[in-house]
């Protein structure tokens, strides 16, 4: 935060874009709060990273949460929200709008995308796959399955 403050002339980033999700890590007390009310069942996600774009976005400016959250959370900075006046949006990608725009960018060579199928492995072994994905075992970044 002291960094984003720094590169901004003390005034904070226009625009913050959170894209951490519901598994955020967080050293310090805030951190473990999230993590014992998690395991609680006392709350369902840990939203450290979206606490930290409130806090850091300048007056007036836009926080866009990237990140995937489940349900409720507890300690969110509502206070800093409103009295910063700042624009908070969300949303899930709208893949099917956008899908034929990409594949336009991959059919010209302008995108490629075979360095993200790190794992290629038979759809038998999908469960494997999917495991390796979530633990990112082995550098996986994407399994893709051939049936
Ligand atoms: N909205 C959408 O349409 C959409 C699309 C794709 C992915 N997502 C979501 O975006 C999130 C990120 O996806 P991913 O594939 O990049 O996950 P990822 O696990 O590869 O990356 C998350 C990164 O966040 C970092 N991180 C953890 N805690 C942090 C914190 N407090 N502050 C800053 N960084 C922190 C981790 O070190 C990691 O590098 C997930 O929640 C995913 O579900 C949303």
């Amino acid at each position: 935060m002291a960094e984003l403050r720094e590169l901004t002339g003390g005034r904070g980033p226009d625009v913050c874009i959170e894209a951490v999700g519901m598994e955020a890590h967080s050293p310090g007390v805030h951190g473990a709060y999230d993590q014992v009310k998690q395991q609680l069942r006392l709350q369902t996600d840990r939203p450290s990273a979206v606490r930290e774009a409130i806090m850091a976005c300048r007056k007036g400016g836009s926080v866009f949460v990237l990140g995937v959250f489940a349900a409720a959370v507890d300690k969110f900075p509502l206070g800093a929200m409103m009295n910063k006046g700042l624009t908070v949006r969300g949303a899930q990608v709208h893949g099917q709008r956008f899908m034929p725009r990409i594949l336009e960018h991959m059919a010209r060579g302008e995108l490629t995308t075979e360095h993200l199928a790190t794992h290629v492995m038979p759809l038998e072994q999908a469960p494997r796959g999917y495991q390796m994905f979530k633990d990112k075992e082995d550098g996986c970044v994407r399994a893709v399955f051939e049936p």
